[in-house]
């Protein structure tokens, strides 16, 4: 087994997307190759309902894949298809955009006023870019957790993790999803499989992870302890290769989404909401959105 170094930590930027919305976008847009096959993730955590209130109303995608993972407070989205819903705390929707859908997204706070929640961008495929729309809505319920004799925690949201499988299915660049809780003081490997591009993105409290290509950042002091690079809220750890990951929760414990897929090694042309391989599929979707040609009758 090797651990993966750390390539780079990132702390999530204050970024203004919708009609307003105050999140924080830990990557996306620009260069997103180290990443590959995802594209962006924002947290949309607020307490101010001012902050979130004017939503994300009537957007199109296309190419791509969104998952919104709630954690607290209602998201009420509605689509060219017809569908609609609400989502709610621990619920995850996500929507494959295929050829193209339209539709909006409406945080609602919970009682004390709290929106909290994550959107992860999969990129598709060339081959898959055009397939037809599909939702997958995972209520809280359906998503397995497994607990550890440590009391570590893993909720999968898709992919495989200690033998559970989780409730999304058929996604192309198989990614897998997952929401990890170590209790404070304990020291967790958590494997990743070598093929895949990985990144933590902490959530709550705070801890290290291993960090063996820096060697300021690996210490080993006089009684063999190793000290790590230390990770706090709303930073994201991109892992090297390697087939594991390392953690170290701190006083409070640590949360953490852990992401991985298999990258697709594709061109990316991407505009807005709209991501394809070529300027061309890029321009004729722009020009169907112009000429209300873009959603398709199923
Ligand atoms: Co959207």
């Amino acid at each position: 087994m090797s651990i993966r170094p750390i390539k780079r930590i990132i702390e999530a930027q204050p970024t203004v997307e919708g009609a307003g919305v105050r999140l924080r976008r830990a990557f996306g847009f620009g260069d997103t190759t180290e990443f590959d096959p995802f594209l962006l993730l924002d947290d949309f955590r607020n307490d101010d309902p001012s902050a979130y209130r004017a939503g994300f109303p009537w957007h199109p995608h296309r190419g791509i894949e969104t998952i919104t993972y709630v954690l607290a407070g209602t998201v009420n989205h509605g689509d060219s298809l017809g569908n609609s819903g609400a989502l709610g705390a621990g619920d995850v929707q996500w929507m494959t955009a295929g050829r193209g859908i339209l539709h909006q997204e409406m945080p609602k706070g919970d009682e004390a006023g709290r929106m909290h929640g994550f959107q992860l961008w999969a990129n598709l495929p060339s081959s898959l870019k055009m397939t037809t729309p599909r939702y997958q809505d995972v209520a809280a319920v359906d998503i397995p957790e497994i607990t550890d004799d440590d009391g570590t925690s893993v909720r999968v949201v898709c992919g495989t993790f200690w033998g559970k499988t989780g409730p999304v299915d058929g996604i192309a660049a198989e990614p897998r999803y997952l929401d990890v809780r170590v209790p404070a003081g304990k020291r967790r490997t958590l494997p990743v499989a070598t093929s895949r591009h990985a990144f933590a993105y902490i959530f709550e409290g705070s801890g290290t992870f291993r960090d063996a290509s820096d060697p300021r950042a690996v210490k080993t002091d006089q009684d063999g302890t190793e000290s790590y690079s230390f990770t706090g809220n709303r930073s994201l750890v991109l892992f090297d290769n390697g087939d594991e990951v390392v953690v170290q929760a701190g006083p409070e414990g640590i949360r953490f989404l852990l992401v991985s897929g298999k990258p697709l090694r594709e061109p990316v042309a991407w505009h807005g909401p709209i991501v394809m391989n070529t300027n061309a599929e890029l321009r004729q979707a722009y020009d169907e959105l112009q000429s209300g040609t873009f959603i398709q009758e199923p």
